[in-house]
């Protein structure tokens, strides 16, 4: 669907100090990968990816950032958001030998993607790193599912110290996947992608959004003018190996580079 609802917020769940879940009980279709644009009405609007979806009830897990993340942080259960979505371009559910390598929020879709390929019966390893222990998100829900689930923070905090592409280079070592999936920042992307460069892969792209329906061209990528948007934000291998920018430089709201 991509009309505008307006629906009340149905659960919150507190994931870390900084990381709250919002779930609707609203049958949204949405695919993993898909996001939603998201207002409470009160000024802005702003993309989300789906975390989980069901024909009851679908979530978004969002970091407390800046201006509009801080405003939905003091919503309470009940209070109404307006959404239109689910938008953009979905993963490929394999029936295969797949490896998911996750960081901060890009773990919540990469959450979706799992339930959907368990449902395929895909072999799936996840591979989910983040800087500290309390930045690790959704443990607890992947430790409910069949799948082989390996932390790693930056600090060691929980489990190993290192980073998910440490844990990759030991996995490919030993086995073989035939997909590889990804979100999360795109350094940790790009630091993934030097590492795959012989495997099949998709990854969540990020980029400034202000329509959400390929309209005003704010989040093309250089130099092929993809719209993350229409076109992503999941790529495969063939688009992202032409793109210029990823893993040196993003764009703002002006659409001003900014390089990481
Ligand atoms: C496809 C997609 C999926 C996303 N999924 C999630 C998610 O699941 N959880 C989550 O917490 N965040 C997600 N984001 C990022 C989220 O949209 C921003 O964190 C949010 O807009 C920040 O708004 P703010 O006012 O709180 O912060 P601001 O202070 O306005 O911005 C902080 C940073 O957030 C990013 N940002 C701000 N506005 C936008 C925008 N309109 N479009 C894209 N990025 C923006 C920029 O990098 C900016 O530097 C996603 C972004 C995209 C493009
Ligand atoms: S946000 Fe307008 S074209 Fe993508």
């Amino acid at each position: 669907m991509d009309k505008r609802i307006t629906i009340p917020i149905g659960k919150i769940k507190k994931e870390t100090e900084t990381v709250y879940t919002f779930t609707f009980f609203y049958d949204l279709k949405a695919k993993p990968g898909q996001f939603i644009m998201l207002t409470d009405l009160e000024g802005g609007e702003k993309p989300f990816s789906i975390a989980d979806c069901t024909e009851n009830e679908f979530s978004i897990t969002v970091k407390k950032i800046g201006e509009f993340t801080t405003r939905l942080f003091k919503k309470n259960v009940g209070d109404l958001i307006s959404i239109r979505g689910a938008y953009g371009s979905s993963f490929f559910i394999s029936k295969k030998k797949v490896l998911l390598v996750g960081g901060g929020y890009g773990i919540p879709p990469l959450y979706f993607l799992s339930k959907e390929l368990l449902k395929n019966k895909a072999d799936i390893t996840v591979v989910n790193g983040a800087r500290t222990k309390d930045d690790l998100l959704f443990s607890d829900r992947f430790l409910e599912n069949n799948l082989r689930y390996i932390l790693i923070t930056d600090d060691g905090s929980e489990n190993r110290k290192g980073t998910v592409v440490d844990v990759v280079n030991e996995l490919l070592e030993k086995e073989s996947f035939d997909m590889i999936y990804s979100a999360g920042p795109d350094k940790m992307m790009k630091a993934l992608q030097n590492r795959i460069k012989d495997i099949d892969y998709e990854f969540l792209f990020e980029r400034y959004m202000k329509c959400a329906i390929g309209i005003c061209g704010q989040c093309t990528l250089d130099p092929i003018g993809i719209r993350v948007c229409v076109e992503g934000p999941v790529l495969g291998k063939k688009l992202v190996e032409q793109l210029t920018e990823f893993g040196k430089y993003h764009r703002d709201a002006a659409g001003k580079r900014i390089e990481y």
